[in-house]
């Protein structure tokens, strides 16, 4: 099968690859591009453990086609701290221990990121529902929620 040339980018950095024309996303950042952050749970679009951004929006790289990317960016987990400055999210959810396995998180702090950008004052309900297609094998969600709306109370006095 010809192999199709896709020009995109990927955490700020213009990239290309080659890919299959049914090779979905989460294939190519966790086989080509060796970004292993975004993580394979369900492969169906029902666990958000591959979650990425795409133009500003949050989709599953699973459900995704690699060709599709072509001429659009994509945030992964990989872009989210600032070289060795972990984002507050981060931060938070080692503070809190708000992960166990962490095969979760990548997804869970991709979803939060575009949460608390929508919303910088979430309720724990709002919380709850953002993250209803993040699923957690581990944690109980408790500990997630609570590190996701005590980010958003320090984000928020920290613009202040
Ligand atoms: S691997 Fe994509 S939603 Fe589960
Ligand atoms: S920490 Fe294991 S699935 Fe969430």
């Amino acid at each position: 099968m010809a192999k199709l040339h896709i020009s995109t980018k990927i955490n700020g950095e213009p990239t290309e690859f080659l890919c299959d024309p049914n090779d979905s996303m989460l294939d190519v950042l966790r086989g080509p591009l060796a970004l292993t952050g975004s993580k394979e749970g369900c492969g169906s679009g029902d666990c958000g453990a591959c979650s990425v951004m795409l133009d500003g929006r949050l989709v599953c790289s699973c459900l995704m086609l690699a060709a599709e990317a072509e001429g659009h960016e994509i945030e992964t987990i990989e872009g989210m701290a600032e070289g060795e400055k972990l984002h507050p999210l981060q931060q938070k959810f080692l503070e809190m221990a708000a992960l166990q396995c962490g095969i979760c998180t990548p997804g869970v702090l991709v979803a939060s990121k575009a949460l608390l950008e929508k919303n910088q004052n979430p309720t724990e309900t709002e919380v709850r529902y953002w993250l209803a297609g993040n699923l957690c094998r581990c944690t109980g969600y408790d500990k997630i929620v609570r590190a996701v709306l005590d980010t958003a109370a320090e984000m928020r006095e920290a613009t202040r």
